[in-house]
C-alpha cells in the first residue's frame, strides 16, 4: 500500500484529485468507482476546477457509485444520487447516462442488487474505487460483521454509522435505517484503490485497518491484499501509523 501524507483536508483533497486526474488522463474512458461522505467532497472541488480550467475531460468515462440509502428517492436532499449530481456530475462534463447509483426505491431489492452487480460486471470492472472509511472501519457500506459480503446487497446501518451520519440529517432519526451497498468483490476487483482519510477521530480505525488483523470485523483491512491501493491521509488520520 503506498500511504501519502498531507498536511490538512485540503492538500489530502488535492493530493488524491491528482491521483484520480492521472487516471482519466491516462485512459479516458475509464470506470471510477466513486464514494459520498465528507471526505471526497475537496477531491472533487478540486476535479471541477481542473475541469472548468480545460485540463480534464469526462466525457468517455463512466461512473458507479458504492451505495445508496434505501427508500430515498433521487431527489432527496439526502441522497447519495443528489450529493454526487451537486458535488462532481453537475459540474463536469460527465454524461448523466454513464453515472450510476443504485436505486434507493427499487421495488425489488434482490433484482436491484442482481442489477448493480451485472452493470459492474458489463462495465468490465473498475479502474480506480475511490474510497472514504467509516469510524468503524466500514467501507462502502460493507459493515463490520462475521464475513466479508462479495456482492451487492442491502444492509442494516450500524448504530455507528447512524451517529456518524446523523450531522447530515435534522436528527439522528432521520437517517434511513438501510441501504444497498457494492459488495467487498468489485473492490477488492478494481485495478486500483484509492482511499482518504481526514481528520483525528479517523486516527484508530486508519491504524486497526492497515496495521491490525485482516477481518469482517474491520472491514476496510480486507485493503491489506489488494496489490494497488494509494491512500492519502492529512497529518491527524494518520497520527497513529509510523
Ligand atoms: C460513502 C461511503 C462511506 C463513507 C464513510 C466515510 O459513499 O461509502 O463508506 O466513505 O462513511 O464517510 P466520511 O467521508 O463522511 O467520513
Amino acid at each position: 500500500m503506498k500511504i501519502i501524507r498531507a498536511t490538512d483536508y485540503d492538500d489530502m483533497s488535492r493530493k488524491a484529485a491528482a491521483v484520480m486526474a492521472a487516471q482519466l488522463t491516462l485512459k479516458p474512458n475509464c470506470v471510477l468507482g466513486l464514494a459520498t461522505g465528507s471526505s471526497p467532497v475537496g477531491l472533487y472541488r478540486q476535479l471541477i476546477e481542473w475541469h472548468q480550467k480545460g485540463e480534464l475531460d469526462f466525457s468517455s468515462a463512466s461512473s458507479i457509485n458504492l451505495d445508496e440509502y434505501v427508500g430515498l428517492s433521487p431527489d432527496n436532499s439526502q441522497s447519495y444520487r443528489r450529493f454526487m449530481n451537486e458535488n462532481l456530475f453537475h459540474h463536469v462534463n460527465i454524461k448523466p447516462e454513464n453515472t450510476h447509483v443504485p436505486n434507493g426505491l427499487a421495488a425489488d431489492p434482490k433484482a436491484e442488487c442482481a442489477r448493480y452487480d451485472a452493470l459492474i460486471r458489463e462495465a468490465g470492472g473498475i479502474d480506480m474505487q475511490l474510497l472514504g472509511m467509516g469510524n468503524n472501519g466500514h467501507i462502502g457500506f460493507n459493515e463490520p460483521g462475521e464475513a466479508f459480503v462479495k456482492d451487492t446487497h442491502r444492509v442494516a446501518l450500524a448504530q455507528n454509522t447512524i451517529e456518524a451520519n446523523k450531522r447530515f440529517f435534522e436528527s439522528a432519526d432521520e437517517v434511513p435505517r438501510e441501504a444497498y451497498t457494492m459488495g467487498i468483490g468489485p473492490i477488492m476487483l478494481a485495478r486500483r484503490v484509492l482511499v482518504v482519510v481526514s481528520g483525528a477521530q479517523k486516527a484508530k480505525i486508519v491504524r486497526e485497518a492497515l496495521c491490525g488483523p485482516i477481518t469482517p470485523a474491520v472491514p476496510a483491512s480486507i485493503l491489506q491484499l489488494h496489490p494497488r491501493v494509494t491512500l492519502v491521509g492529512d497529518a491527524e488520520a494518520l497520527r497513529a501509523i509510523d
